[in-house]
């Protein structure tokens, strides 16, 4: 893993810290982030309805249907209303576990980690292509013979490999007990969602930007929930999911319950 900032070429947690209106990036991820604008004007949105979704899906699990222990892979830089934050609201003694690999979201995971006194929050620095890893760091903080929510929102994109971003899934879930729950963001093409317009900036991403990107159609989305029971309204534009009133953006959302 490399732990090094490298402030020559755009990341993608500072550039979603950049459309989120936050401070921790650097010129380049600017750079970036306004030409990716530029193909898909849309692009703050999608960050925005990404972030209302984590807090509307979250409150849900948390207040609706009891679950105390959360997973969040590919965290982000801390911003308003972090998992923990959203939860613990709701429920001071939850229990969270961040997980990020990249070097700028580590240097500010003491921000992340500012828990409610009854309740737990870790941060592990770790690849989510090495899933028995984040599950063994995980298993330190969490109790995983009870319920837990993993969240990976905006994360399987890295993962170009579908078979590999499957088997991800797989053996998160797989750690985890029946009540369990998986809770996921991915950007699309699918001119449902008008992801026409993520292409162009896709391949700008990726030729500009690290790490590569992917999209990922309603099939393959909906592959990743596999043996698991949608909860209600099932797979929709992030945006909708919870609020069905909300302009569609492309990235779909949903969460799964594990029997
Ligand atoms: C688009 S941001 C999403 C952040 C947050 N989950 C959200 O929905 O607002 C993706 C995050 O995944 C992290 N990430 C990308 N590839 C990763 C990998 N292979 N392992 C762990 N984290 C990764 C990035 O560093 C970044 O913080």
């Amino acid at each position: 893993m490399n732990n090094r900032i490298r402030t020559d070429i755009a990341h993608n947690a500072r550039v979603w810290n950049y459309w989120l209106g936050g401070k921790d990036n650097y010129p380049v991820d600017r750079a970036v982030g306004d030409q990716v604008v530029a193909f898909h004007p849309g692009i703050g949105e999608v960050a925005r309805a990404d972030r209302a979704f984590l807090g509307r899906a979250v409150t849900r699990l948390a207040a609706g249907e009891g679950v105390r222990q959360f997973l969040d892979v590919g965290t982000g830089l801390p911003t308003a209303d972090n998992t923990h934050e959203v939860a613990q609201r709701i429920a001071p003694d939850a229990r969270i576990v961040y997980v990020d690999n990249d070097p700028i979201v580590l240097t500010h995971a003491r921000a992340l980690l500012t828990s409610a006194p009854e309740g737990v929050t870790a941060y592990v620095d770790a690849d989510a292509r090495d899933p028995e890893r984040i599950v063994a760091a995980a298993g330190e903080t969490l109790d995983l013979s009870r319920p837990v929510a993993v969240l990976l929102l905006g994360i399987l994109n890295f993962v170009p490999d579908t078979g590999e971003a499957r088997r991800v899934v797989r053996t998160l879930m797989d750690a985890v007990p029946s009540g369990s729950f998986l809770v996921l963001t991915h950007p699309t093409l699918d001119p449902e969602l008008g992801g026409e317009a993520n292409e162009a900036a896709m391949a700008f991403w990726n030729e500009n930007a690290t790490p590569p990107i992917t999209a990922r159609t309603r099939e393959e989305f909906t592959s990743f929930f596999e043996g698991l029971e949608l909860l209600e309204p099932g797979i929709v534009s992030c945006s909708r999911w919870g609020a069905p009133e909300a302009a569609a953006v492309a990235q779909f959302g949903a969460v799964g319950r594990k029997p």
